[in-house]
């Protein structure tokens, strides 16, 4: 096991995540609508890009370049540079950018830096209330797979971001995608949203750190989250 980390910018979760995302596994992020979810995959697929390495970017909602311009500043043009963005239209061709992203960062060619897939369940969802859910958690299952191969095999972080759903049962927001996906992931972290622009981050799950949770905010620039002095 490796004690090796992807610092995320944002203090006060580098904190809670023991100095940064897991650069072996998995880190799955959740939350309702709005509580930051792509604001953290791109801040911190903008960092990794400003230290020159590659971002392979699976984009399932349009990623705003104005939201990414915010966050990367005079350094646009070479951050874009670096970001492989694929923005696939269904769950099958999702799985192929996710197909061509693992295969290129384990042949190694270019020096990849983190894979982002924004939202993994986006099409998934949509699957669910059709015939073919079997396919599509078979679709899902395959992708989630390589990425976990991917992340081992080329010492890459992986984030991919869930939506969530409201049990009538118990009131709480559940992830979509149920058990496997938790397997999947060897970090999970919740975001919740708090009044204005704060938000929460709950670490559930990681492979050698207690829960947790951390504060950070949303600004005009991105994500902070200062340490208290
Ligand atoms: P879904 O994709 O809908 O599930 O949401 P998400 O979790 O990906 O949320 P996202 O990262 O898109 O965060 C959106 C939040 O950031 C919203 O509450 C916006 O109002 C807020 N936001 C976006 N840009 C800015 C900005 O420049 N300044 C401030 N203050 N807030 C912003
Ligand atoms: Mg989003």
């Amino acid at each position: 096991m490796t004690e090796e980390r992807l610092a995320t910018g944002i203090a006060s979760v580098d904190r809670l995540l023991g100095g940064g995302l897991e650069t072996e596994s998995v880190t799955e992020v959740y939350g309702e609508g709005g509580s930051g979810k792509t604001l953290f995959c791109l801040e911190v697929g903008t960092r990794v890009a400003r230290e020159g390495r590659w971002v392979f970017y699976v984009d399932t909602e349009g990623v705003s370049v104005d939201r990414l311009r915010a966050i990367a500043g005079d350094g646009l043009e070479k951050i874009l540079k670096r970001f492989l963005l694929s923005t696939p239209k269904s769950l099958e061709e999702q799985g192929r950018a996710v197909a061509t992203a693992c295969a290129l960062t384990r042949e190694g060619k270019r020096p990849v830096g983190l894979i982002v897939i924004d939202s993994a369940t986006f099409y998934y969802r949509l699957s669910l209330s059709g015939s073919d859910e079997d396919d599509a958690r078979q679709a899902l299952s395959l992708a989630l797979a390589d990425l976990v191969v991917t992340a081992l095999d080329a010492h890459v972080p992986v984030i991919i971001t869930n939506q969530v759903w409201r049990s009538l049962q118990s009131g709480t927001l559940e992830p979509l995608g149920g058990s496997f996906l938790n397997h999947v992931a060897k970090t999970i972290l919740r975001f919740d949203r708090l009044p204005g622009p704060r938000r929460r981050a709950v670490l559930l799950k990681h492979r050698s750190l207690p829960e947790g949770s951390a504060e950070f905010r949303i600004t005009n620039s991105g994500l902070e989250g200062p340490l208290p002095p």
